[in-house]
């Protein structure tokens, strides 16, 4: 028998639970014991009824998800889940916490279905690059129609308890915080009516009438209207990604046909998607957002407690930062330079809450009592001497962030923590202008700080360990991806950046568009192109950048002259209504502009360019060889410590498209030889820019890939 699944038969309800922590995957064992106990169910004369449960936090989470990509382990899935069905004896699935992906899948192969009020239902496949393979697309349809089951597998978005059972995908929400109590309460009402007669199963005695498959129920097919109206809307959401639509197919199948053609086909797609490099993206996504902040040395190191946060400046970021804070329960002081800035603040901040009210994300009592009770705002640093934790978020300069720094570190008090908030600058020189730079460390949020969810965590030369664990603590409670940085300009994402942005100038100085390049790259399934990016930034963020690093410029670096020049020209991006693009009336999508092209030409000229055309295709080559060389160097200084820290920072931070997997798994993906060869290429006509990352030249030397460097 099965180490993860038990039987146990008690006044006639036989119990099957799971206990495979943490989340109940269905690993080989667990199909194998489910199996079993269904033959046990069927020959056990004790028992007329079977109840499946699981232990621990929820039901079942899905399929095991590390298996996938694997050689199939015997049973599968879906011939497990049609045992169940196909079961002679009535079977209840006993929902908790969550069913997801196969677990829902396993409920909807038993014959009824309860759910505790807090549970939540989803097939979430096509998140993986999948699609449900287990009878996912064909019976759901039949509990819940065709749109329900559309809308829940093509979003792959879980449902609450109430709505399952609202759209008849469950028969009831049990109030009983206990799912295995309910459950066997709802097998003996079962068998109880059974016998009495007074249930619509009367006529029946035995236990076998209560049988009630999903496979047999019927579907109705989406009218063609409709169904072209769902691919055309899904075609236009998935940019790029095909799991969606595939998921469409299969479920549109079920109406035309029975169950076991339909299984059939469910099988045939599900496999081509498992071959997908999109599923294996996305996959790798999956493990690299839980691995990201498993790092080895802060394991057992307990985060110093938060309770109130300090925040200097009250901008866009500190204000998002103060909002993000707040929202998640704790007390925040904030500092601006006077009443009236402090009141600006206050009203962003208010703002900002307003919104995450209308998004159902806190309720009126709770903004009321943040505002009342936990939001202060003021303009002496005296008022920051309780605060455990004190973030700056002030002007970009070296020598303002000292100024505060030496500030803060007369007014904090023994064992707060000190961090900045900067994006480029050099946390050890910030640390320095402190008496105690064991405690100060970067965190270096993005904007809009409440909503976006990459926080890096730039651990400085002192700083201590149990800042970093702190800091891994903040963001969780936060509810944000933290990823650890080492110091250098930009840190992991912004050096990055600078650098994958740098090729797409060269590329414009050659005489490529920058509308062409953005939609080169959102056509590759970036959320923007780098010139839509910097228009939202504001261009005077790019033009304080160049100015800072004017003086460090190498003779032989090709400059974007035409970027000073809209800056000059006033044209600041959307803020301004004009940058690369036009935002007529405060609109927020950009319009060619086709005054752009002749402001380009005139720094063409200047360096004596001829330009010529570029495709789709060598644009991106050329975008991700740099993106990726760049990674490899962040990589072989030791200021990424994984590959999958790299991918993690630009999937959430950058609108890495999830479906590739991030920079370092494209690049896995391409061949680390195919991608040298186009770097030493690109190098006989720029040997200064195209310098290849002696890692990863030391990689295809020895025939390995980024992957290599993600194990422990
Ligand atoms: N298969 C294998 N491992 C899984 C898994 C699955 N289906 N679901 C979760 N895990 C692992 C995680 O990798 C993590 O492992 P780790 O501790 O070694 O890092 C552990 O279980 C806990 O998961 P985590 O996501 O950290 O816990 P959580 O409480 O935040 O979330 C879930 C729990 C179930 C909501 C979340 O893990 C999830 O969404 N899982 C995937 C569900 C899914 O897509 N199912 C369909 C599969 S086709």
């Amino acid at each position: 028998m099965s180490r993860t699944v038990s039987y146990e038969c008690n006044d006639r309800v036989a119990l099957i639970t799971i206990n495979n922590p943490p989340v109940n995957a269905l690993s080989q064992s667990v199909r194998q014991g489910l199996q079993e106990c269904i033959d046990q169910l069927i020959s056990d004369d004790q028992a007329d009824i079977g109840v499946i449960c699981g232990t621990g936090r929820l039901f079942i989470s899905g399929a095991d998800i590390s298996e996938f990509g694997k050689a199939p382990l015997p049973p599968n899935l879906p011939d497990v889940i049609n045992h169940i069905e196909q079961c002679s004896k009535p079977v209840i699935a006993a929902i908790h916490g969550m069913a997801l992906g196969g677990g829902l899948e396993v409920a909807m192969g038993a014959h009824y279905r309860l759910a505790d009020a807090g549970a939540r239902l989803g097939l979430p496949e096509v998140k993986l690059g999948l699609m449900p393979g287990a009878g996912g697309t064909q019976r759901l349809p039949r509990l819940v129609g065709m749109e329900t089951a559309l809308n829940m597998i093509t979003r792959g978005q879980p449902v609450s308890a109430a709505e399952a059972r609202q759209s008849g995908l469950i028969d009831r929400v049990s109030s009983d915080q206990d799912s295995v109590a309910a459950g066997i309460a709802f097998a003996r009402e079962l068998l109880a009516d059974a016998k009495s007669g007074t249930a619509e199963l009367a006529e029946h005695s035995t236990s076998a009438a209560l049988v009630r498959r999903t496979s047999d129920r019927s579907v109705t097919a989406l009218d063609d209207q409709a169904l072209a109206d769902w691919r055309s809307r899904l075609q236009q959401s998935a940019r790029g990604e095909v799991a969606a639509l595939n998921a469409l197919d299969a479920v549109a199948f079920s109406a035309n046909t029975d169950i076991t053609t339909g299984l059939a086909e469910e099988r045939r797609i599900f496999v081509q998607l498992m071959d997908t490099p999109q599923r294996a993206g996305m996959i790798h996504a999956f493990f690299a957002e839980r691995k990201v902040s498993k790092l080895p040395d802060i394991q057992g190191v307990a985060p110093k407690e938060i309770r109130q946060i300090g925040i200097i400046g009250g901008g866009t970021m500190g204000a998002g930062i103060a909002t993000s804070a707040l929202l998640s329960g704790y007390s925040v002081v904030l500092i601006e330079r006077d009443e009236s800035t402090a009141a600006n603040a206050r009203q962003t901040i208010e703002r900002n809450l307003q919104g995450a009210l209308k998004r159902g994300k806190l309720d009126v009592n709770t903004l009321q009592t943040i505002l009342e009770e936990r939001l202060e705002t003021a303009t002496d640093y005296q008022h920051l001497a309780q605060a455990d934790l004190l973030i700056e978020a002030v002007f970009e300069s070296m020598e303002v962030k000292r100024s505060v720094f030496s500030q803060l570190d007369a007014v904090a008090k023994p064992g707060a923590i000190l961090a900045t908030n900067t994006s480029y600058l050099d946390v050890d020189e910030i640390a320095q202008a402190t008496s105690r730079p064991e405690a100060v460390i970067g965190l270096h949020f993005f904007s809009p700080a409440h909503v976006m969810k990459l926080l890096e965590v730039v651990v400085a030369r002192q700083s201590s360990v149990e800042l970093v664990s702190t800091a891994f603590a903040l963001a969780k409670k936060l509810g944000k991806t933290a990823v650890r940085s080492g110091v250098c300009d930009g840190f992991i994402g912004n050096r990055i950046l600078s650098h994958y942005r740098t090729a797409a100038d060269h590329m414009v100085l050659d005489g490529a568009s920058p509308y062409q390049i953005d939609k080169a790259l959102v056509d590759y399934g970036f959320a923007m192109g780098p010139y839509a990016v910097a228009d939202l930034a504001g261009l005077d963020i790019g033009y304080a950048t160049r100015q800072r690093k004017a003086a460090d410029r190498h003779p032989m670096d090709r400059y974007p002259g035409w970027a000073d020049e809209l800056y000059h020209l006033g044209r600041l991006g959307q803020k301004s209504g004009r940058g690369y693009y036009l935002y007529p009336e405060g609109s927020r999508r950009g319009e060619e502009d086709p005054e752009l092209a002749g402001i380009i030409d005139k720094t063409r000229q200047a360096a004596g360019i001829t330009p010529r055309s570029f495709t789709q295709q060598e644009i991106v080559e050329r975008y991700m060889a740099a993106m990726i060389n760049e990674s490899a160097r962040v990589l072989e200084e030791g200021i990424a410590q994984r590959p999958l820290d790299i991918d993690v920072v630009l999937l959430y931070g950058y609108g890495f498209p999830r479906w590739r997997g991030g920079p370092m798994h494209t690049a896995d993906a391409m061949g680390l030889d195919t991608l040298l060869a186009a770097i030493n290429t690109y190098a006989q006509e720029d040997a200064h820019f195209w310098k290849p990352s002696p890692l990863l030249s030391e990689l295809v030397a020895s025939g390995r890939n980024f992957n290599s460097l993600n194990q422990p």
